[in-house]
């Protein structure tokens, strides 16, 4: 008889996760968390988009100005650094400062991440990150973002969708002590015509709203556990 389960994977493959949703979703806390408890490399690729956009808006190309952005991408150059478990893009060797999280990249990053170029520019860099993964002898990697189980690693192991109400995310930001327009990223996010942001088919979905963090972890984790054996 055919065995209609899936068989656990050999212990020594290499996985990949997948972690997409909206901001203050809950998908840093868990990767991180997930990183830890499997010795995975964690990546963050909205830090990514954020570190670009900060480059862009301090060499003045606005995000109207397809020639003047294609120009300054061509300049760029990423590298990979590792910050304990997290892979930390580096522009021209430069690592990003905490400016990529203040006001201004928050009110721009969404109209940077919605130019294909853009996206582009980053598309085999992210990917190149299971090379690094493996050189450090990680057992895998998980990626969280907005396009990583629909457009990075379709095929990825395990991909998962994470959201919440807009009111609980606001406050979870509200919390961090951040001045953050996250309606209006998620609107600019999820109608852009390059990879939008949505759950993609076959993804697990997971609405956090009321599930405190360990919850929310550990319905992740079973399932991986689950198949690693
Ligand atoms: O995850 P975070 O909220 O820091 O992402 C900042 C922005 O980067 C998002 O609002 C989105 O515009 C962009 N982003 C993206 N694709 C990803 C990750 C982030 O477009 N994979």
């Amino acid at each position: 008889m055919l065995a209609l389960i899936d068989p656990p994977m050999a212990p020594t493959s290499f996985i990949i996760i997948a972690i997409d949703g909206g901001a203050a979703s809950g998908k840093s806390s868990s990767s991180k968390i997930l990183a830890d408890r499997f010795n995975l490399l964690h990546v963050d690729t909205g830090s990514f988009y954020r570190h670009i956009t900060y480059e862009l808006l301090r060499m003045g190309v606005a995000h109207t100005d397809l020639p003047a952005i294609n120009a300054a991408l061509a300049t760029l150059v990423f590298t990979t650094r590792l910050n304990g478990r997290s892979a930390q893009m580096l522009i021209g060797g430069k690592p990003a400062g905490s400016e990529i999280r203040g006001q201004n990249v928050n009110e721009h990053v969404s109209h940077y991440a919605a130019i294909p170029e853009v996206r582009h520019a980053l598309l085999g860099y992210q990917r190149g990150l299971v090379d690094v993964a493996k050189a450090h002898a990680f057992r895998g990697l998980v990626m969280e973002g907005r396009d990583i189980g629909s457009v990075i690693f379709p095929d990825a192991d395990f991909r998962f969708f994470l959201h919440a109400d807009p009111a609980e995310r606001a406050k979870r930001r509200a919390n961090e002590g951040q001045t953050d327009s996250i309606a209006e990223r998620d609107r600019i996010d999820s109608s852009r015509k390059a990879s939008p942001l949505t759950c993609p088919t076959g993804a697990i979905s997971i609405d956090t709203t009321s599930l405190p963090l360990a919850q929310v972890v550990e319905q992740a984790a079973t399932l991986i556990a689950g198949k690693i054996g």
